[in-house]
């Protein structure tokens, strides 16, 4: 962040330090000047319990905007009554320490009256074949998960007004939606999607990570395995389903039964027959002991 000194050629260490504002016009204050003299500005949303992947767009958003907002929000709308709201992990203080360290310059971290005041009743919705299947499917998320994303997302690009705002591939269902409430609603932002960062052994990283005990832990490894495995059967022997059969060889060889393993058309996310000259979304969602954990490859078409 650059602060103004006020003593002049004084070198500010100020690395750690984003500010933090809790209320939406406060924000919109801060935002105020930069956005006068047509700086650019970056969002980052996030629920906060930072790990690398979230830090990999805070640095894609300080690489390219002059202005980096973070939001860290644990949304209730997106979850259901049956989920993980009340347990969700938090750890304010060391996420404003690694968002400091990353660069970013405002974090908006409301409380949820100040996003949802007593009588809201609005929603945004991507209705359709996007947020019906997969995670959207009623029988596990459910549409109303998706809702309530587009409908904080829309709230948050109110209140930044960002130029750009940066999602990861590793929710490649929750990037598809945004993108289509983005073009459909015509938000003036240009959405960036980043690729999913990875622990050593391949388990995409996920603040739900920390719910794993460590013999979940090492199973859980077979989601990311599955899927290097779908890709390059699918590929070798130009055939989905080779792909998918073994995906299923090696979630059933680590004993998870997956909520659902489903090729797709990447952008639409409708049902593909074979490998059509699009990009292919191959996502996994499974619950393994304590964490229900997502994952996806895409596979590119063949040249040629
Ligand atoms: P959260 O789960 O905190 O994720 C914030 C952003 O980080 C999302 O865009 C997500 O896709 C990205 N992300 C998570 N794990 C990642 C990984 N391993 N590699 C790369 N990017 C990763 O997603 C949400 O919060 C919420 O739904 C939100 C968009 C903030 C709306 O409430």
């Amino acid at each position: 962040m650059n602060l103004d000194s006020p003593f002049p050629g004084d070198t500010v260490t100020t690395s750690a330090a984003a500010r933090v504002l809790r209320g939406v016009e406060e924000l919109r204050a801060a935002l105020g000047p930069a956005r006068r003299e047509g700086r650019t500005i970056g969002l980052v949303p996030t629920m906060g319990f930072l790990h690398e992947g979230h830090v990999s767009l805070l640095r894609a958003a300080r690489a390219e905007c002059d202005v980096v907002v973070m939001s860290l929000f644990v949304n209730p709308t997106q979850f259901g009554p049956n989920e993980d709201l009340d347990s969700y992990p938090r750890d304010e203080e060391r996420d404003l320490r690694l968002a400091g360290e990353a660069g970013v310059d405002f974090v908006f971290a409301p409380v949820v009256e100040e996003l949802y005041p007593d009588g809201f009743a609005a929603a945004v919705e991507v209705t359709g074949g996007l947020t019906s299947v997969l995670d959207g499917d009623p029988a596990r998320r459910g549409p109303g998960h998706f809702r309530g994303v587009t409908t904080v997302v829309a709230k948050l690009f109110n209140i930044v007004g960002p130029d750009v705002a940066y999602f990861g591939q590793k929710d490649a269902q929750q990037a598809a939606v945004i993108k289509r409430m983005v073009r459909d609603l015509d938000f003036p932002v240009r959405i960036e999607v980043m690729p999913t960062v990875r622990e050593e052994d391949g388990l995409a990283m996920s603040s739900r990570n920390v719910y794993l005990e460590p013999a979940d832990r090492a199973r859980a490894v077979a989601l990311s395995h599955a899927l290097a495995a779908a890709e390059q059967q699918a590929l070798a022997r130009d055939s989905l389903d080779a792909g998918l059969a073994a995906a299923r060889i090696e979630l059933a060889a680590a004993a998870i039964e997956p909520e659902y393993l489903e090729a797709r058309d990447a952008e639409t996310l409708e049902p593909v027959e074979g490998l059509a000259g699009r990009p292919i979304l191959v996502a996994v969602a499974a619950q393994v002991g304590g964490a229900r954990l997502i994952d996806n490859v895409v596979i590119e078409p063949l040249a040629g």
